[in-house]
């Protein structure tokens, strides 16, 4: 099937290099030139495990090609994919006017019956303002609409696309389902077909509904600590019940990343517009909002004092395998530290350099894990990244023996018997 993808971002490039990666001649089209040239290189902008090489390879082999041109999109199609950004605005609500750019420009330039699938993350009841949109600057031309949303993790795009639990089709006409079912023919998932406005729904209900369990977690880590349970256990048990399930039951420092913060956000926003108000969604945030409070007070805890005290900051990222500092828990923990007068270096295989675009020189960024523990008064884990896992603490440099986990990634009685003090979360 030919597939134009609108939006070469960390969706539209994942999209299509996978759609591409299952048979299908793929156009991605994006306005930002110097991201093309680099991308038909196979130079592409994120941190993406295996993506660079499908990109390549699909480009070389010719089912993949990128384009700066929206009119050469929409003419080499029927199938076109949006997949452009949807930033959060300052009241929650997503910013859709990069939709609204792209489907006025499909309107006056389509020619002939057009499929426009939705892949952006964007609000219940944007199928139909893009349906009335196009009719709107185009009153000839046959088309429909989808709703096709993603259900990626940064980290493993490509793993999840090409194996997913479902794949989500909500369409409003026979022909725009079986060509939607031709796109998709080669990947073994259940494709869940329902209407617009229910696909639309199930991407803000899935998750918000990962960030509830999270949130659940995380709060029950809170009760754990006080009675001296460890949550490490009580999820473990919870999670064997299928009903509950394993996943999505970590406690930590909380959520970030461009999507879990962002969607919730949105989903109030939306529920309110309807007339809803989404307290259990708020409580979540709330939860989540917490969770960085109480580390901090954990930390202060233990070595008592901030102010001039040397921290070893182990992971940047929202979370490992990806370079993505967007809504990092580190972010908000590591201004609390330095607000408090402390002095961090920290550690992270691949973030440092979009951590160092926001926070600059506030903080100094090591090479290595142990030369970020150089000198330290305590090692605070922030990502749970493979590396860290490994460490031999036995090689740290610190000036006293303390680790705080924000991951859980050690077990406290080993770390005991290495004679650290050792905080994890809810144990
Ligand atoms: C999330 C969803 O998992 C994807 O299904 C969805 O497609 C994507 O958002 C999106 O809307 O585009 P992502 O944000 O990449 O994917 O990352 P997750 O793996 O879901 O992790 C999100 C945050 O939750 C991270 O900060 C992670 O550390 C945290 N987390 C996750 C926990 O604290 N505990 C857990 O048990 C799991």
């Amino acid at each position: 099937m030919k597939i134009t993808v609108i939006g070469v971002g960390y969706v539209g490039l994942t999209t299509g290099v996978c759609l591409a990666e299952i048979g299908n001649d793929v156009l991605c089209v994006d306005k930002d030139k110097i991201k093309i040239v680099d991308l038909k290189q196979g130079k592409i902008p994120i941190y993406e495990p295996g993506l660079a090489d499908k990109t390549l390879k699909n480009y070389q082999n010719k089912k993949l090609n990128f384009s700066t041109s929206i009119k050469e999109g929409i003419d080499f199609a029927d199938v076109i994919f949006i997949a452009v950004g949807t930033p959060a605005k300052y009241t929650g609500e997503a910013d859709l006017t990069s939709v609204e750019t792209v489907v006025v420009d499909i309107a006056k330039k389509m020619t002939t019956y057009k499929i426009i699938v939705s892949k952006s993350t964007v609000p219940v009841e944007t199928g139909k303002k893009i349906q009335e949109t196009i009719r709107l600057y185009n009153r000839t031309t046959d088309f429909d609409i989808v709703s096709n949303p993603e259900f990626l993790r940064e980290g493993s795009a490509v793993s999840d696309f090409l194996n997913p639990y479902r794949i989500v089709l909500g369409v409003n006409s026979q022909k725009a389902k079986d060509a939607m079912l031709e796109v998709y023919q080669n990947i073994d998932a259940p494709k869940i077909i329902t209407d617009i406005e229910s696909a639309e729904l199930i991407k803000h209900a899935s998750n918000s509904f990962l960030a509830l369990k999270i949130s659940y977690a995380n709060a029950l880590s809170r009760i754990c600590e006080k009675v001296g349970a460890d949550i490490e256990f009580v999820t473990q048990g919870m999670g064997y019940d299928s009903r509950i399930g394993k996943d999505f039951l970590n406690a930590g420092v909380g959520f970030g990343g461009s999507c879990f913060p962002k969607d919730l956000a949105a989903f109030i926003d939306i529920s309110n517009n309807c007339g809803y108000n989404f307290q259990l969604l708020k409580e979540v945030q709330k939860i989540n909002d917490d969770q960085k409070q109480s580390f901090i007070d954990k930390i202060k805890e233990i070595v008592w004092n901030l102010k001039g005290k040397k921290f070893a900051v182990l992971g940047l990222s929202f979370k490992p395998n990806t370079d993505d500092m967007r809504e990092a828990p580190s972010l908000d923990i590591i201004d609390s530290l330095l607000k408090e007068g402390a002095i961090v270096t920290a550690f992270d295989p691949v973030a440092t350099k979009n951590a160092k675009a926001i926070l600059g020189d506030a903080i100094t960024y090591a090479e290595t894990i142990v030369d970020a523990t150089k000198g330290a008064d305590a090692v605070i884990i922030l990502t749970e990244w493979a590396d860290f896992k490994n460490i031999d603490v036995a090689n740290l440099k610190l000036k006293t023996p303390i680790i705080i986990d924000g991951r859980n990634i050690f077990d406290p009685l080993e770390m005991k018997k290495k004679g650290y003090i050792y905080k994890g979360i809810g144990r």
